[in-house]
C-alpha cells in the first residue's frame, strides 16, 4: 500500500524524500509548538536550538504537506528519516484532511513528545525567540529554519500565530543586532 506521511515542519520546504504526490493538508486537535530541542540539527549539545513538534490541542489544527510514498519506498523512507529524527520524535498516525478536495485520509506524523529527552516545553515567546536567535547547528542556522518555515506556511496561506510572532521578534532581534 501507498502511504502518505505528514509534513509540519522542515518536511514542508526540504522534504528530501522521494514521493509520488503532494498535498496541501491539516490535522486536527494539534497545535505546532517551537517546544522540541534540537541538538543535533539547529542547535548543539552544549546549546541546543528550537524546532517544532506537534502538541495535542482540540481547539487547534495544524496545516502541512502530505506526501504520497511509494509502497516499494515506504521502509528505505521510514530509516531515513527515523535516522533524521531521531532526536526524541516517534512515529504516529493521524487523520488529516487534504485542503484542495476536502477529502480525508491517515497519514504517518512525526512528533516529539512531551517526556522525550530532548522535550523543552513552553517558555515565553521572548526566550524561545533569543534562543533560536543565537542557536546554530550542523544543519544550519536555527533563525533559518524558522524563516524557512514561515515562508513555507505563508506559501500555503496557512494560519500559525505562533510561528509568525516568532518570526516577527526573531527578524526584530536581528535588526538590532544590525543598528549601529
Ligand atoms: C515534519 O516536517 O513533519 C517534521 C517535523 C519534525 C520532525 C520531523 C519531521
Amino acid at each position: 500500500m501507498h502511504l502518505w506521511l505528514f509534513g509540519y515542519g522542515s518536511l514542508i520546504w526540504r522534504p528530501d524524500i522521494e514521493f509520488i504526490d503532494r498535498r496541501p493538508a491539516r490535522v486536527a486537535g494539534w497545535s505546532r509548538r517551537f517546544w522540541q530541542g534540537s541538538h543535533d540539527h539547529r542547535g548543539l549539545p552544549e546549546a541546543p536550538g528550537r524546532v517544532v513538534t506537534l502538541i495535542r490541542d482540540d481547539s487547534a489544527s495544524c496545516d502541512g504537506m502530505a506526501y504520497l510514498v511509494d509502497r516499494e519506498v515506504v521502509e528505505e523512507t521510514f530509516s531515513q528519516l527515523d535516522y533524521r529524527e531521531k532526536n526524541g520524535y516517534e512515529r504516529h498516525t493521524v487523520h488529516m484532511e487534504f485542503r484542495d478536495s476536502g477529502h480525508r485520509d491517515t497519514g504517518v506524523v512525526y512528533i516529539a513528545p512531551v517526556n522525550n529527552f530532548a522535550y523543552l516545553g513552553p517558555a515565553p515567546l521572548a526566550d524561545i525567540a533569543s534562543q533560536i536567535y543565537r542557536s546554530s547547528g550542523p544543519s544550519g542556522s536555527n533563525m533559518e529554519y524558522l524563516l524557512e518555515l514561515a515562508d513555507a506556511l505563508r506559501a500555503l496561506e496557512a494560519e500559525d500565530a505562533h510561528v509568525f510572532e516568532l518570526e516577527a521578534a526573531v527578524l526584530e532581534a536581528a535588526g538590532k543586532e544590525l543598528t549601529p
